[in-house]
């Protein structure tokens, strides 16, 4: 088990395999998701805990996410398509247009994810799992992203920042209210 990531649900148990290509996009948390592919031998039966993990990475599941899942589990992306629509806890899009994934993996939780937390949602005024009234920003949490030597570290649309402090998260999200035409929150 990889020392950094011990306690982390979506690390445990799951050494490096030939899947580990960096995918296409260079996001990192690709590797996660096919380390846990590869933990469930990318059985078709596996597909609602895959989901689970992608969402838990990626805060909600897009359609190439749904794509890339049923590629990798050799499935109908119609039957993926299917589960993530039928089960209510299952979100394909935030409803936001901007999206602020906050890591609260162990490695982030150590390293401040709390008071980021807080900061971030007195700023909004609304709590991680919502969306501001003005449905400019989605606050999500995920389990790990898959760049602990950057923590805390939150997915801001689908760029990675790290080493974040309170105040910088904050000042990230301003910067998505400040562009013209965009409401404050
Ligand atoms: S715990 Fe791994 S990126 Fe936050």
């Amino acid at each position: 088990m990889c020392n950094r990531h011990r306690n982390l649900l979506i690390c445990n148990d799951m050494p490096p395999t030939n899947q580990e290509k960096p995918h296409p996009s260079g996001d990192n948390r690709f590797k996660l998701l096919d380390r846990a592919i590869t933990r469930h031998q990318s059985r078709g039966d596996a597909l609602i805990e895959v989901l689970h993990v992608a969402q838990g990475i990626f805060g909600f599941l897009d359609n190439d996410l749904l794509i890339y899942v049923a590629r990798s589990l050799k499935l109908p992306l119609s039957r993926v398509y299917g589960v993530a629509t039928f089960y209510h806890f299952f979100t394909l899009k935030p409803q936001g247009n901007h999206t602020f994934v906050l890591c609260t993996g162990t490695a982030c939780y150590v390293k401040g994810a709390s008071g980021i937390q807080k900061a971030v949602e007195h700023h909004c005024g609304v709590r991680f799992g919502q969306t501001t009234a003005d449905n400019q920003i989605s606050l999500v949490s995920a389990r790990c992203v898959g760049s602990c030597g950057r923590a805390p570290v939150a997915v801001l649309d689908d760029a990675v920042a790290g080493k974040l402090t309170p105040e910088s998260a904050v000042e990230k999200i301003g910067e998505w209210q400040q562009v013209p035409g965009e409401a404050a929150a």
